[in-house]
């Protein structure tokens, strides 16, 4: 089984923060812009400076140690061709584009040596599809986090036919020695979380459409009568509203036949709108 701890590459993983690093792993962060990883690396030390005061509430200068440790050992980059050069672990979460995807492994896939193992953090798409490009199959996975990365304990592992035990336990290995709890599913749409999560939303902005209750007595009642720590609109400004419209057109266009996946109206004339998420002050939900 190969070893994953020293260094592994992260493209593109807006909002996203990482407490990964807070485990010893060497990170390089990739992003098209250098605006976009500035802003990156202030979430990640407001972020880390959350978990710090939390563990070391009595020591500040503990917590420093923490927060000035975790951030020395992530390196950023815009050269995603330079950022895999000594990377055993590849995790692209860009947009959810199979086009700019391709683009995006079509190069990495010359750039990185043979060892690297890659993953794609898709939400919605095949990975299959995604790896189609490159000569490593075997070297392919999915390896899918949960917002907020640092609290979520989920990370999904998806394999394709072609993914090699040595490969699917390295990644099992790396996400459990990452403080995550790994499970396992076959490559379909949303894998377990979203394939549950997107109609179950869906379904409830349909009951907000229809008027059968308002928004706020929708979310009280998930959190309160099935105990969901965030209920199903709240959810839904949190992750945006533009990714689950994304996710179901796609799934839509592919099994018409499945009325789980049909768009829902209200939802993407909110998206049009510009009422994307709690972050743009608008959602289901004002933000102030
Ligand atoms: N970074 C670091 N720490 C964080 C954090 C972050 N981004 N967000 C929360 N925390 C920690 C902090 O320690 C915080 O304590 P402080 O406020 O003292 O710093 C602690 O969590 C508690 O947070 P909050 O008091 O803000 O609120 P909470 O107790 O309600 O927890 C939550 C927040 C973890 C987000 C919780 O509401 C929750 O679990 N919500 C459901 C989230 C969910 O379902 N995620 C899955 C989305 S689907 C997805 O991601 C898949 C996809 O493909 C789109």
């Amino acid at each position: 089984m190969k070893n994953l701890k020293r260094q592994w590459v992260f493209i593109n993983i807006p909002g996203i923060n990482f407490g990964r690093s807070s485990y010893g792993q060497n990170v390089t962060l990739v992003d098209v812009s250098s605006d976009v990883l500035k802003k990156s690396e202030s979430n990640i030390q407001n972020s880390l400076g959350r978990v710090a005061k939390k563990l070391h509430k009595d020591d500040p200068a503990a917590g420093k140690k923490l927060v000035d440790d975790v951030l020395s050992r992530i390196q950023y980059t815009t050269e995603p061709q330079k950022g895999v050069q000594n990377a055993d672990l590849v995790v692209e979460a860009i947009i959810e584009n199979i086009d700019i995807k391709h683009k995006l492994f079509k190069s990495l896939d010359e750039a990185a040596p043979e060892k690297t193992l890659f993953a794609s953090n898709t939400s919605s798409l095949s990975i299959a599809e995604i790896a189609s490009v490159t000569k490593r199959l075997d070297k392919f996975g999915g390896l899918h986090f949960f917002n907020p990365v640092p609290m979520m304990k989920l990370l999904e592992v998806i394999r394709i036919p072609e993914t090699s035990d040595e490969t699917y336990n390295s990644m099992m290995a790396w996400g459990k020695s990452i403080g995550k709890v790994c499970i396992t599913c076959k490559d379909t749409p949303g894998f377990v979380v979203n394939r549950l999560l997107v109609p179950y939303i869906a379904e409830a902005v349909r009951m907000l459409e229809r008027g059968d209750a308002s928004a706020q007595d929708i979310d009280t009642a998930m959190k309160l009568g099935a105990g969901y720590p965030m209920g199903p609109l709240e959810l839904a400004d949190y992750t945006g509203l533009d990714t689950g419209v994304f996710i179901l057109e796609g799934w839509h266009k592919k099994f018409p036949d499945n009325a789980l996946f049909n768009p829902v109206e209200l939802q993407n004339k909110l998206v049009k709108e510009g009422k994307l998420e709690e972050r743009v002050g608008e959602g289901f939900y004002k933000y102030t």
